[in-house]
């Protein structure tokens, strides 16, 4: 009798802890971690059932068929629930295919605009192409002989003072201080005869101030050919000049300038473009200075190995954030890399 009242307590107590893993239990995956912990083959029920087997002939009779209930009812009640679930989540996913919510916002893709300073930098360049020039480029690390002595500029010369130099800790590397080193690579590693236009950053350990930054970027040209000279140097900076600032009665001057590598050397001033009486862009001058130019100086022929009794060129230079604010009237030249957006914006 005590074992049949121990058994009855047992199933009572199996029944209301199955019953309350069936409620916990919100999906099909967690139904069957259910019915493998109550009707799986060494689940609960199934083993309480299994317990039959230990019982006298006369207690198996009465807990034949207690158990038996047990196992039917509880199987039948788990199905019952299994098909209520599937049923949901079946309807679920049907839901989910058929409605999308209308209200969602989509996220907004902010446009961007190519930097001011690579809008120049792509005009330039497709004006030189159009003019038929090639475009060139060379390292921002340079060696001594490529930004002073293959430019005529040997140790001891002065004009290595101008260019405040950052010296790297090799000796004799350096941050080249003007794209002119890439004039040098160019005769170096191409043939004559050579139309090259070239853009680079550039570095020199200056003060900042608004038109001064120790990282810029320079613009060079280069042309050698037989019989080249001071008239086809203006011609192209003119032409150039004009095309950039599309007013075809540009007009540039000429003053004498110096610069090692070039002789003779020369400043090439332009035209106001924007006023007729003077103004701020150009000081109230009417002129704007812009290029540093001349014819490329013999010896600067000579340590490429080109035969200056033979071939002449012209070689210009600018600066293109000076370039750009002239032409958009920016006033200072650290805001080309302060990442600030309402300035970059504007353009
Ligand atoms: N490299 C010169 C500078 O940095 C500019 C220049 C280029 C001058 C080519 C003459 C010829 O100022």
């Amino acid at each position: 009798m005590l074992v049949m009242k121990k058994l009855e307590e047992k199933i009572s107590k199996l029944k209301q802890e199955f019953e309350t893993a069936l409620e916990s239990a919100h999906s099909t995956e967690q139904l069957e971690q259910v019915r493998i912990a109550f009707l799986g083959r060494s689940g609960q029920i199934t083993e309480l059932v299994g317990t039959i087997k230990e019982l006298s002939a006369e207690d198996k009779r009465i807990a034949g068929p207690l158990l038996n209930e047990l196992k039917k009812e509880s199987q039948e009640n788990f199905d019952q629930i299994l098909q209520l679930c599937e049923l949901r989540e079946a309807q679920a996913a049907e839901n989910k295919k058929q409605w999308f919510d209308v209200t969602m916002s989509k996220p907004i893709h902010v446009r961007g605009t190519k930097h001011i300073y690579s809008q120049v930098i792509e005009q330039l360049e497709d004006i030189f192409i159009s003019m038929g020039y090639d475009i060139a480029d060379g390292p921002e690390v340079e060696k001594d002989y490529y930004n002073f002595k293959a430019l005529n500029i040997p140790d001891d010369h002065p004009a290595r003072d101008m260019h405040d130099t950052f010296w790297l800790d090799i000796p004799g590397m350096l941050l080249r201080t003007h794209t002119s080193t890439i004039q040098v690579h160019a005769m170096e590693s191409r043939t004559l005869p050579l139309a090259l236009f070239a853009t680079g950053r550039c570095y020199r350990n200056e003060a900042l101030d608004a038109s001064h930054e120790f990282n810029f970027t320079q613009a060079e040209c280069l042309f050698i050919d037989k019989d080249i000279s001071i008239a086809n140097l203006l011609a192209t900076a003119k032409t150039f000049l004009q095309t950039l600032f599309e007013k075809k009665d540009l007009n540039i001057r000429v003053r004498p300038g110096y610069f090692p590598f070039v002789e003779p050397g020369l400043e090439i001033d332009m035209e106001c473009p924007f006023c007729l009486h003077g103004c701020s862009t150009c000081k109230k001058t009417r002129w704007i200075e812009l290029l540093g130019a001349g014819l490329v100086h013999p010896n600067v022929l000579r340590s490429s190995k080109i035969d200056p009794d033979y071939y002449s060129g012209f070689a210009f230079g600018m600066g293109i954030e000076r370039l750009a604010m002239i032409r958009h009237g920016i006033t200072d030249i650290r805001h080309f890399h302060a990442s600030k957006l309402n300035f970059l914006n504007q353009f």
